[in-house]
């Protein structure tokens, strides 16, 4: 609520559409930047192609008592992320709440049966992954809830399936429906759509990155001017931490998982045991260099500029004066995978006829695009070079690019050290990704583990500080990002130990989920040495090889000697034997105790990835209590289900 407060915005949904002239506004409830990325889009699109006066809305900078008040010429669409355990984003909180509330206290003073949303017409979309429990339960509710009240939908309200992989897909094909729909029931004329930039770029030949008002990627102006400190360090404003330590946890060469411990002294962040810690990413020089090359402004790489909004509603997601380096570096997603619509969106700018004609069919042929584009992972500056190797695409206009694109996106990591034992440090455990793409062309780098282990290198003063010619720049003018800071904030989670230490845990936590059990199991180690009682404490824990991705090998001993019998670590090494052994086979081999725990009241906690494992530890559990009890599998799965509900059984899981 204080960010619109504080740029002394109204937060009167009908005065700030009638102050910037709009009557369509596009709301998102979005976490990781996606849900946002798409109400923009549709924003852009709803102007392009329709002539509409159309806004997007972050949901929390406004509010919605007076939505019975809206004017019939008015439509609101709702963009919405279902987050975690179909929780809603940070920013739908407090509208979610509002919405979906049994009597929600609207302007005129309307009860639910009088309908006091019938004059609303409103779109909607939902963000979800069906790899989750509550699938899209966001858009669902949210829709229903509108529904009662007596709004009109435009369109049916889409899903998308982060899940499935297919979100981008189904989102282009909803849009279409939706378009259809919008033409239908309000009425609308398509016309040619024609690209007006969001942003004006002016060069500022007055300056040079030198110069003191020059961000280069200082994300704010306290940063800039060096007095971050004070300030609340959060999603909007990192602390630049010091690296304490790092190591590599893994003994094979050709694989990477580091540990860090990040120094949170100073900034007023605090963290519990279970905890997220978001990592603000930097760029590799190696993709900044060859987008600005494809784009023709290598050379003017650190020439200053400004970026300014064409029109009072655009929000540009960085601060200026700039450069196009510290931009491209800084600021937006230039490794993701790129999307089949922005590719449509460039053909104009082709350098040649033949360039021009190829772009426009992977822009619209699903097929092509899968087969050249998407099933090589190939983000915006290799699909270009890959449709017309050789040549330099100078027409496109930057704006474009800043408007195609995302803002970069913090990312999240497990914390696996505990806050009792090291209050003011959190360790992370990260394996550096490295994907071969299906054809084994190129090799997919993880943006943010390899920058941490750009970042452990040049701590440690390694041969190679640059890991795979991915050129991290570590030493730019004034830099936070020297090689030894990293910008950082907390997020809180539900993932939590028992209050009562004395309360039986059971943890499953294959590969770096380990990384919240870790945590776990070294503050009950740091409880029962200071003598307090501390419960039964069972770790599954399972990787490829127990001499070479075995997590912490070491310090298990030293946590078995501080809990003795209470602690117990059960080990699953998939490739050292002739068959695969994941953590739920043990699960199932350790049956009768984990059932006999179950009925003691045990917590039951799983970390890891989410598509698989997770989904066949639910399975294994509710087998057990079935066969230990002598249920039927369905009433097994009532009981774990009931253990969700009654937040005996946690998850921490990602796809
Ligand atoms: P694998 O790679 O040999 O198949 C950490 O990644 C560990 O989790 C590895 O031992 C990996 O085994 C294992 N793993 C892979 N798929 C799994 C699944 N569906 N359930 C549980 N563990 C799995």
């Amino acid at each position: 609520g204080k960010n619109a407060a504080k740029a002394g915005k109204t937060r009167n949904i009908i005065e700030r559409m009638q102050q910037s002239d709009k009557n369509v506004m596009w709301f998102y409830g979005s976490q990781t930047g996606t849900a946002e990325d798409y109400a923009s889009r549709l924003s852009k699109e709803a102007g392009a192609r329709f002539g509409l006066k159309s806004m997007t809305g972050d949901l929390e900078e406004y509010d919605f008592e007076n939505l019975d008040e809206v004017p019939e010429d008015t439509v609101l669409a709702f963009v919405l992320a279902t987050y975690g355990e179909g929780e809603p984003t940070d920013n739908a909180v407090e509208f979610y709440e509002f919405i979906t509330g049994d009597e929600p206290m609207f302007s005129k003073g309307e009860s639910v049966e009088e309908k006091p949303l019938r004059n609303l017409k409103y779109i909607a979309f939902g963000l979800g992954n069906n790899t989750y429990e509550h699938y899209n339960s966001m858009v669902r509710r949210v829709d229903a809830a509108l529904q009662k009240l007596g709004a009109t939908r435009i369109g049916t309200a889409g899903e998308g399936d982060d899940g499935a992989g297919t979100m981008e897909e189904d989102f282009l094909s909803w849009k279409e429906t939706m378009w259809e729909a919008y033409k239908n029931d309000v009425g609308l004329e398509e016309r040619e759509a024609v690209y007006e930039p969001a942003f004006q770029i002016k060069e500022r030949e007055d300056l040079t990155p030198e110069s003191d008002s020059v961000y280069l990627g200082e994300p704010n102006s306290f940063h800039l001017e060096g007095n971050a400190k004070g300030l609340p360090f959060n999603a909007h404003n990192p602390f630049i931490a010091p690296i304490d330590s790092s190591k590599e946890l893994f003994t094979t060469k050709d694989r990477n998982c580091l540990h860090m411990e990040i120094n949170l002294k100073g900034s007023n962040l605090s963290y519990t045991t279970g905890d997220h810690v978001a990592v603000w990413p930097t760029n590799p020089g190696r993709e900044v260099l060859r987008l600005l090359t494809v784009l023709g402004i290598a050379e003017k790489k650190d020439t200053v500029i400004n970026v300014s909004p064409a029109d009072s509603t655009a929000k540009v997601p960085f601060p200026t004066p700039t450069t196009y380096d510290a931009i491209l570096r800084y600021h937006i997603e230039i490794c993701a995978p790129v999307s089949r619509q922005f590719l449509a969106q460039l053909a104009p700018f082709a350098p040649s006829d033949e360039a021009k004609a190829k772009i426009e069919l992977l822009g619209s042929d699903k097929d092509e695009f899968h087969k050249q584009v998407a099933n090589q992972y190939f983000n915006i500056a290799q699909t270009l070079e890959a449709v017309a190797p050789g040549q330099i695409w100078k027409n496109i206009p930057f704006s474009l690019i800043l408007e195609g694109l995302t803002k970069i996106q913090p990312r999240y990591y497990s914390i696996s050290s505990s806050s009792h034992v090291q209050k003011d440090v959190v360790a992370i455990t990260a394996v550096v990704e490295s994907i071969t793409v299906p054809g084994g062309t190129h090799v997919l780098k993880g943006v943010t583990t390899n920058y941490l282990l750009a970042l452990k290198q040049k701590q440690h003063g390694e041969e190679d500080p640059e890991p795979n010619g991915l050129n991290y720049n570590l030493t730019g003018p004034r830099n936070r990002y020297d090689g030894v800071h990293v910008p950082v904030h907390i997020r809180h989670s539900n993932f939590k130990l028992p209050t009562d230490p004395t309360k039986p845990i059971i943890m499953i936590g294959p590969g770096t989920g380990v990384a919240p059990f870790r945590a776990f199991v070294q503050e009950r180690a740091a409880l029962a040495q200071e003598g307090q009682e501390v419960g039964k404490t069972i770790l599954f824990f399972g990787c490829r090889k127990e001499s070479e991705d075995f997590l912490y090998a070491d310090e298990w001993k030293q946590y078995q000697e501080a809990l003795g019998d209470n602690f117990k670590l059960i080990t699953a090494f998939s490739r050292d034997g002739p068959k695969k052994v994941y953590v739920q086979h043990r699960l199932e081999e350790h049956a009768a105790e984990v059932d006999e725990l179950l009925k003691k009241g045990a917590y039951f906690y799983v970390c890891g990835d989410a598509a698989h494992m997770a989904r066949e530890v639910n399975t294994a559990l509710g087998r057990i209590v079935a066969e230990q009890r002598g249920l039927t599998i369905q009433q097994g799965d009532e009981i774990v289900k009931r253990l969700r509900s009654s937040n005996l059984y946690q998850e921490d899981v990602w796809s």
